[in-house]
């Protein structure tokens, strides 16, 4: 089963970055940023954004659209500093590519000026790894 991940950072804090880089030190599994197009099929594309200004970022957009004919199944990982996911705005992408996306996802808060100190902390990470486990263990059957 080939799983990947692929993240999109945008703030100083880093924080999609933290948490794909956890989600990697415990899955065992490389990160790239989106910088990094897919060079074979993936079975599960654990895809890790944030919400900025309510929407997401166009060049998380552009990798969905570029790398369509590879992602079997997309997963959402996202941080926002309100709780809100990214989901459906993911997911209309995912749509208008012809991306099969999976019904589950998850949103960790992150810190944005001064909203949010230090987060995401240690049990927002384990959030993310315990989701992206059960991901794993459901589609992997
Ligand atoms: C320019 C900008 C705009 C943002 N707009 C929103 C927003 O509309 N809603 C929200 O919940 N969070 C918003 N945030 C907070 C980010 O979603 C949050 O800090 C996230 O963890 C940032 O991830 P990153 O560090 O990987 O870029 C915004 C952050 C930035 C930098």
């Amino acid at each position: 089963m080939n799983i990947q991940i692929r993240y999109f950072t945008k703030s100083r804090k880093g924080n999609t970055k933290k948490i794909a880089d956890t989600l990697s030190s415990n899955l065992k599994i490389e990160s790239h940023s989106i910088n990094s197009n897919l060079k074979e099929e993936v079975d599960i594309l654990f895809l890790l954004n944030a919400m900025y200004a309510n929407n997401i970022d166009k060049k998380v957009a552009n990798f969905i659209s570029t790398n369509k004919d590879k992602i079997k199944l997309l997963v959402n990982i996202c941080t926002s500093c309100s709780g809100r996911s990214t989901y459906s705005r993911i997911k209309k992408c995912a749509i208008e590519n012809k991306v099969n996306i999976a019904t589950e996802d998850k949103v960790i808060i992150g810190q944005w000026l001064f909203f949010n100190k230090n987060r995401p902390n240690e049990k927002d990470l384990s959030l993310a790894v315990n989701f992206a486990k059960e991901i794993i263990n459901k589609y992997s059957k």
